[in-house]
């Protein structure tokens, strides 16, 4: 995450969560007002044992209020706890409502940002990091919010009158009250300040626990044959360790709030009650004026400790925003500019211009290189491992943006099409293919989302994967795991390839895996590979004597140079480097 942090202040979080909320205002402060009955109607089971007390217990004799039968008390008691019950489910109801929906509404605004950000931040962020950032932050953004606000309210509401209590009763006590409440609340603004850096950490440490489990999910056949174990075993344990470690800190710099407010408050009483002896004794308070305003003062502290407990969380909300408006407001580069035109197909040529490169800027990658594709030719692109083959296949569907010289198609510079059209125009076959858990007919179809059974099937015939498909139970509807887990090396590229036949986009770009397969499968997916030539502009990075033989072009690419252009037999016929890596390669084919 190389994210500058912004300063971002209280207000002005809250002021960036208003659109989330203000869809749902109303409930949400509805949901908070009717938590205020319920604690008042506490009060009134408590009075209503009052008149009980002195009627029943104490003098038999004596008229109950408004001279109501006794048994009205319990059956008071009875309905007063019905409505509080009422209420309180209205108000957990209400809550995990608005709650939820907020929430949902931020992780939508978030997957969305998802799918646009650049190639090159998710290169450089973990699977735990985008879960912790994507999903865990929104939730304590959320969650935390609403416990503020709802703090808050709880407060204002039973702040305001009893800080009134306090002034009517007497106005010195009151600032006696004051000073101290005041300073009570003092130590939880420098909260922020102190646990900031062990929230930073404990969100990577967090992800990292998040990585783990994909890591080692993923690769569990690497674990199992280097008998990694013990090895995997150590280093999760070292992150769950980091992690306690953390939460420790944040509690040795957060416990001592709460005790100390107490003290605080402990003096505050103390100096109450030896200047409110005072004033008794100097008649300037009766002592009807000094109780009410000890009641007073001694209700307050429950809303004050309140914000003091629940303001670590708030804390944490607030750093959570920030993260999440971090994120928001992270600029995609690649994206489309003002006035992009559309491209409908390609009629020329793709242009590479002095086309230079790099993932990192300390690492030049591709070096002024310049080439053409004309349409309806097949490029094939070889050359030593590392030497930037992907890179540039990469480059024309603006997977990256370059920093110097030009990719065009049909003279227009990529980066003035819009991505979309630039994108429907291109079918990539990758090097390695990522398939989606559910079954062969929606990986098949997400080349074209609203293909016939006619169009799907003429796929699969083209990617020679009809044999296949026919021997399965389930056919086309066989679930094949997660990325694919029960497919074969073969199966998996001929499903993609089936993919690219749907799309039926102009330009094909095929990087042909590595892996070597056997020949039968070879043979199938070359065939595979020939039909979706057929017709089309088409870039391949060629591991494949078949591929390169019958292609227009060679281009060959030495540490991110090109170093030769010709067909075949115009490149074997002298020395060079297509000769040699030729020779090294696939004389023994
Ligand atoms: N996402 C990335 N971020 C940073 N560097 C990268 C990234 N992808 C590749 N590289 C680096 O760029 C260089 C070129 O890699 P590239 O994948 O283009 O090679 P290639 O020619 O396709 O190799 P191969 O034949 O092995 O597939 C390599 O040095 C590699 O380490
Ligand atoms: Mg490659």
């Amino acid at each position: 995450m190389h994210i500058q942090p912004q300063k971002i202040n209280l207000s002005e979080s809250y002021k960036r969560m208003w659109p989330f909320v203000k869809p749902y205002w109303f409930r949400c402060l509805l949901a908070m007002v009717i938590t205020i009955p319920i604690g008042a109607l506490d009060a009134v089971i408590a009075l209503a044992l009052k008149p009980f007390m002195d009627t029943v217990v104490i003098d038999q004799g004596a008229e109950t209020p408004f001279n109501l039968p006794l048994y009205v008390i319990p059956i008071f008691i009875i309905a007063f706890t019905l409505v509080q019950a009422a209420l309180e489910y209205g108000s957990a109801y209400l809550s995990a409502w608005t709650g939820g929906k907020i929430t949902m509404e931020m992780k939508k605004k978030l997957y969305q940002k998802l799918l646009t950000l650049d190639a090159s931040y998710l290169d450089k962020t973990s699977s735990g990091q985008i879960m912790t950032r994507f999903d865990a932050d929104a939730n304590t953004a959320c969650t935390g919010l609403l416990n503020n606000v709802k703090v808050f309210t709880t407060r204002i509401f039973s702040s305001v009158a009893l800080v009134g209590v306090l002034l009517y009763t007497s106005w010195q006590l009151a600032i006696i009250a004051i000073i101290v409440l005041g300073s009570a609340l003092y130590p939880v603004t420098l909260i922020r300040k102190k646990i900031k850096d062990i929230v930073a950490k404990s969100v990577i440490v967090n992800g990292s626990v998040l990585t783990a489990f994909n890591e080692t999910y993923a690769g569990a056949k690497t674990i199992a044959s280097y008998n990694l174990n013990s090895y995997q075993k150590n280093k999760f344990y070292n992150i769950l360790t980091q992690s306690f470690k953390l939460t420790i800190k944040n509690t040795q710099r957060t416990a001592w709030l709460s005790p100390m407010m107490h003290i605080i408050i402990a003096f505050g009483i103390a100096g109450a009650i030896w200047y409110g002896s005072y004033l008794i004794t100097n008649k300037t308070i009766s002592a009807g004026d000094f109780v009410s305003f000890m009641t007073a003062m001694l209700m307050l502290y429950t809303p004050i400790k309140n914000i003091g407990k629940n303001f670590n969380a708030v804390q944490l909300s607030l750093m959570a925003i920030e993260r999440v408006f971090e994120i928001i407001d992270m600029p995609a580069h690649i994206k489309n500019q003002k006035n992009a035109l559309e491209l409908t197909g390609i009629q020329k040529e793709i242009r590479f211009d002095h086309v230079s490169f790099s993932y990192e800027e300390s690492k030049s990658i591709l070096k002024d290189n310049s080439f053409e594709i004309k349409q309806g030719e097949t490029v094939a692109l070889v050359g030593n491992s590392g030497g930037g083959k992907t890179t540039i296949v990469n480059l024309i569907p603006r997977f990256y943006d370059i920093s110097q010289g030009s990719i065009s198609i049909d003279g227009h510079d990529i980066r003035s099409l819009t991505l979309e059209s630039l994108r429907e125009n291109i079918a990539v076959v990758f090097q390695d293919n990522f398939l989606f858990s559910g079954t062969i007919r929606d990986n098949i179809m997400l080349g074209r989302l609203n293909a016939t059974e006619q169009e799907v099937k003429r796929a699969i015939q083209m990617a020679c994967l009809d044999e296949f498909i026919g021997s399965l139970e389930k056919g086309l509807d066989t679930e094949i795991g997660e990325r694919g887990m029960l497919l074969s090396g073969g199966q998996k590229q001929r499903i993609a390839i089936a993919r690219a036949f749907l799309k039926n986009a102009p330009i094909v770009i095929l990087d042909e895996a590595t892996s070597a397969l056997d020949n039968k499968s070879e043979a199938i997916v070359q065939q595979a590979i020939d039909n979706l030539m057929q017709d089309r502009t088409v870039i391949v990075i060629a591991h494949r004597l078949s591929t390169i033989q019958n292609a227009d072009k060679i281009i060959v690419i030495n540490e991110g140079k090109i170093v030769e252009e010709g067909n075949h037999t115009e490149l074997l016929s002298h020395e060079g480097p297509y000769k040699s890596l030729y020779q090294a390669q696939f004389k023994h084919k």
